[in-house]
């Protein structure tokens, strides 16, 4: 992989670092038990605009997320730092091993970038670009934490996740310390909406999907 390193200058975020060419190459994952494994999890990441219940948002599209992003999730989850009952449930059983096969199946091939931004940047979202990429579909950089593609996310889903890392819910330093920048509810939807209509290689991951 070729790293390009021009903006890198412009990242924030004392947790976020630059891997090693090693670090970029992901833990071997078989994306064909990953597919078998994800079997108890297409009831709800599956079906497409399937929503959570209390409070009510779609679940998210796992398809052509990052995979280093999913596993880091999953564990997230497992340990409590991002608080979901059924999310803890489902990450308590998987080892990691089944995380990286599960990742490795829902990213596939390393998702393609699209380079075009629809509209005008709006203020509340051009502080996330250097991480996350102007249009949110992400930055050539190997970042660690490897964040998510934002681009074509289900805006409500965008909403509830920024509002867990702003009330602390959701403990992640880097994020917890953006999410500040919001200031009010209008803020996390005026940046939520922008990045979720964005074009994006995020797709709900249907039964056969690829
Ligand atoms: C009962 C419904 C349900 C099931 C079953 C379920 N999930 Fe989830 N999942 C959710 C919801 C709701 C969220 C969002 C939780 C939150 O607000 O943090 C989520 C979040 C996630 C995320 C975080 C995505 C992101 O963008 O941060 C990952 C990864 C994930 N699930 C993977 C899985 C895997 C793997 C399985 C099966 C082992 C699974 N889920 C089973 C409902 C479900
Ligand atoms: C310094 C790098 C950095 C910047 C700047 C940044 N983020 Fe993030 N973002 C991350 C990382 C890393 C994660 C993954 C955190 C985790 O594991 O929960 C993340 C996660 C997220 C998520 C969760 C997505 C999901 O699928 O659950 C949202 C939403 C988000 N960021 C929005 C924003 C917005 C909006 C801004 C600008 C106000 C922003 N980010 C700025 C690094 C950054």
């Amino acid at each position: 992989m070729v790293l390009r390193l021009n903006g890198l200058a412009r990242l924030v975020g004392a947790a976020v670092v630059l891997l090693g060419a090693a670090g970029t190459t992901h833990a071997a994952g078989d994306p064909a038990l990953g597919e078998k494994k994800f079997y108890t999890c297409y009831g709800c990441h599956g079906n497409e605009n399937y929503r959570n219940a209390y409070p009510d948002y779609r679940v998210p599209k796992l398809r052509h997320q990052h995979a280093a992003y999913i596993v880091a999730a999953l564990k997230e989850y497992k340990n409590g730092d991002r608080p979901h009952a059924t999310m803890h449930a489902q990450a308590v059983s998987l080892s990691d091993q089944d995380m990286e096969d599960i990742a490795a199946y829902l990213q596939g091939p390393e998702p393609v970038k699209p380079t075009k931004t629809v509209g005008p940047v709006p203020p509340q979202a051009t502080q996330c670009g250097a991480c996350h990429g102007e249009n949110g579909s992400g930055v050539e950089a190997p970042l660690d934490p490897k964040p998510p593609v934002l681009a074509g996310q289900h805006p409500d889903y965008l909403e509830q996740a920024l509002t867990a890392y702003h009330n602390g819910r959701r403990k992640n330093v880097v994020m917890g310390g953006m999410s500040q920048l919001l200031k009010s509810d209008a803020d996390v939807k005026a940046a939520a909406e922008f990045f979720a209509r964005q074009p994006s290689p995020l797709a709900t991951a249907t039964t056969g999907s690829k």
